[in-house]
């Protein structure tokens, strides 16, 4: 299972990539907004950094508009992955870019039925939201699994990258479940090292 980290934050991606125990990168609207940074310069910088896909999110709904900053994103690295919503016209602009190639993630899946569309639309990576179905009383865990099992019954392509992770047990259940990539916010990545046993066994 690849990991990616879920923020845009330049320092931590700097430091967390040393360990070589990370596959790619995340980003969106509201990760970049924390950032404080420039949107298309900390893209550029996240791309030189990390050997793997970093995603980077469209802010319009229209499709010509946001194909147009699909574009612009894509320009700037073969390493963007666009991430476009999981709407109609989403799905139209996933379908144009994953004809010329451009790797594309399509964010905000909630059930097992938008899933089929995005696979059949030649996406790269699909976004399902654990952690937001969970916050609504709704079973993120059921919804990454049954996708894993579609996805298995016709060979599709497209790479299951579970998002909206809030701990590590949700990145051990995305494991055991064969998902393809989990994308983890620094602060679980952090956590998945700890055990109290570890740190009691180290005192003399
Ligand atoms: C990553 O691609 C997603 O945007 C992110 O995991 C969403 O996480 P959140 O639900 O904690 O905002």
């Amino acid at each position: 299972m690849k990991i990616f980290l879920d923020t845009a934050d330049i320092n931590e991606i700097k430091s967390l990539c040393k360990t070589g125990l990370i596959d790619g990168v995340t980003t969106n609207p509201s990760l970049i907004l924390k950032s404080g940074k420039d949107f298309l310069d900390t893209i550029d910088k996240i791309c030189k950094i990390i050997d793997g896909p970093v995603s980077a999110e469209v802010t319009q709904v229209d499709f010509d508009k946001m194909l147009k900053e699909a574009k612009i994103l894509s320009s700037i690295s073969e390493k963007v992955a666009v991430k476009v919503p999981l709407t109609e016209q989403g799905l139209n602009v996933c379908y144009e870019l994953s004809k010329k190639n451009i790797m594309v993630n399509v964010t905000l899946c909630f059930s097992s039925s938008q899933a089929i569309l995005v696979a059949k639309a030649g996406a790269k990576f699909i976004s399902p939201f654990w952690g937001r179905l969970d916050d609504i009383s709704q079973n993120g865990q059921i919804l990454i699994s049954e996708i894993i099992q579609i996805y298995k019954n016709y060979n599709f392509k497209t790479e299951v990258l579970v998002a909206s992770i809030r701990n590590p047990q949700q990145v051990v259940e995305s494991a055991k479940l064969g998902s393809d990539i989990v994308t983890i916010p620094t602060k679980v990545f952090n956590q998945l090292y700890k055990h109290p046993l570890t740190d009691s066994g180290l005192e003399i």
